[in-house]
């Protein structure tokens, strides 16, 4: 019975599913089902079957791609160019007829739901069940931005002027939502966009940007350039045509833009080290499948992704939960994204350096609980692990490893819970699992983290619902939140209305 449960925890059952579709964006952006069973989705299995095939062929976007790469100072140049003479226009269009063009990219978007999930599993290894709802959020971000455009108002004496140009460069290992989720809210303030696609998926984001020219943002509002940042990078981000940086990524990329160009407007989300607290008080069922989900989504390659779980008291030796962990875990399916069953996908490339030592090795007092497996010669395809004994202060509690690794910490009560989940240098996501209401209030108002969430996974924002964006070493720049109603107003420029006068 107990392998069961964890089967129905890790397998998705349709319960879990409505849920799933219940949590689509409140700007509306239509998640469909992606699990082969459901019946609400009565062709999900050949609907699943035909976006496989769709990735198997592998050429979407490639053509925008080589046309968006840049080879050389003088190219580079000529694009910026571009951006910055589109600008103007960008900026002179109606908010309305603005806001209308968003709406129809979203419309694009949802055309083109199954292109996009397609190059997200061929090229950046994502399976279809992360790849779906991550097309919903980008829907969302258009048409919740769009309305968010039209209300931006003058505030104490200022009123805001678009910035001209905004440099969007998103990570990887959400290749399609964060390139969208940037360019959209930075042409929802009025300004024109250079998307630098990261250099593992420019498939990905030129999908996304053929998406938004098929909605109608012109061509020099949005201009993409696919280059090489080792040899173009800084003169990129050191052109004085960029007025701002979207960045996400490393909060050591962070660093080297401020370096590069000293006194940058950066907007920028880095990276996290979160932690889920599971109190005695909790059910220990939902909390063992929303640390599974949290921890091995992705195969852990998120930002948001819970690295480690805090069992306080009792619930560092229970059986029942420390059980459902471990069966929940081992019966994840692990392969390629194309894989009809996987449910953990690969690594983006070899495992190497922090996550290596992550996957193969133990710190003084740890055990492994599982212990991962590496399944292909390349090192790219892992099942996921859990180091259990993990200690306060150690190598693996304090440090980002990004990948499919869980550390088990126990603590004596919540106040020590909370100590070790505050003890890391970021701060992005957090969890509580309890249904005590005193504790939910006493952790609520301690926990140093952006995001937090109480009895629920600690991934997947719902744009709107729950604004995301870190504190700590998870951001640098001003602390406005993606998918929030700041966002827009942290993006735009202001002018003195009394200057004008
Ligand atoms: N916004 C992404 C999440 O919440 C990173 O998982």
């Amino acid at each position: 019975a107990r392998f069961e449960a964890a089967l129905a925890l890790a397998g998705r059952p349709a319960a879990a599913s409505h849920r799933r579709r219940a949590e689509a964006g409140p700007a509306g952006g239509a998640f469909r089902n992606a699990s082969d069973t459901d019946p609400a989705v009565p062709d999900a299995r050949s609907w699943a079957a035909g976006v496989r095939r769709l990735a198997q062929a592998g050429e979407l976007g490639r053509a925008t791609v080589t046309a968006s790469r840049v080879a050389d100072p003088a190219a580079l140049d000529d694009r910026l160019a571009t951006a910055s003479a589109g600008a103007g226009g960008w900026q002179a269009l109606a908010p309305e007829r603005r806001a209308a063009i968003l709406r129809a990219a979203a419309d694009a978007m949802e055309r083109r739901r199954d292109e996009l999930i397609a190059v997200m599993m061929s090229e950046a290894g994502k399976t279809l069940d992360q790849g779906d709802p991550e097309v919903s959020e980008a829907i969302d971000f258009a048409r919740y931005y769009a309305d968010r455009s039209l209300d931006l108002v003058s505030l104490a004496g200022a009123r805001p002027v678009p910035r001209a140009v905004t440099l969007v460069t998103p990570p990887w290992n959400f290749p399609v939502a964060i390139p969208a989720g940037g360019v959209l809210a930075a042409l929802a303030a009025g300004s024109a966009v250079v998307l630098k696609p990261a250099e593992q998926a420019p498939r990905c984001a030129a999908v996304v940007a053929e998406a938004l020219w098929e909605g109608g943002v012109p061509r020099d509002a949005l201009v993409l350039v696919d280059l090489d940042p080792d040899t173009l990078g800084e003169r990129l981000v050191g052109d004085p045509r960029i007025d701002q940086v979207i960045l996400t990524g490393a909060f050591e990329t962070a660093e080297l833009f401020h370096r590069i160009r000293p006194g940058l407007r950066l907007l920028a989300e880095t990276s996290g080290k979160n932690a889920i607290v599971v109190t005695p008080s909790a059910d220990l069922d939902l909390a063992a499948r929303d640390v599974v989900a949290s921890a091995f989504g992705h195969a852990g390659q998120k930002c948001s992704a819970a690295s480690l779980a805090i069992l306080v008291g009792s619930v560092a030796t229970s059986e029942r939960f420390l059980g459902q962990l471990v069966d929940a875990t081992r019966s994840l399916a692990v392969g390629e994204a194309t894989d009809a069953s996987a449910q953990v996908g690969p690594l983006i490339g070899p495992a190497e350096g922090k996550l290596l030592r992550a996957l193969t090795s133990l710190e003084p007092g740890e055990r492994w609980l599982v212990e991962p497996r590496r399944l292909d010669p390349a090192g790219r395809v892992w099942s996921p692990g859990i180091r259990t004994g993990v200690e306060p202060g150690s190598w693996f509690h304090l440090t980002e490893c990004f990948g499919p690794v869980l550390g088990l910490i126990a603590a004596r009560d919540l106040d020590h819970a909370l100590e070790i989940q505050n003890a890391v240098d970021f701060g992005l996501t957090a969890g509580l699992h309890s249904l005590d209401p005193d504790e939910i209030a006493r952790w609520s108002g301690a926990v140093e983290a952006g995001n937090v969430y109480v009895d629920r996974g600690i991934t997947g924002a719902i744009v709107q619902r729950q604004p995301f964006g870190g504190w700590k070493r998870s951001v640098v720049g001003p602390s406005a939140k993606a998918g929030g109603p700041s966002y827009l107003y942290a993006l735009t420029g202001w002018e003195r209305v009394a200057d004008l006068e």
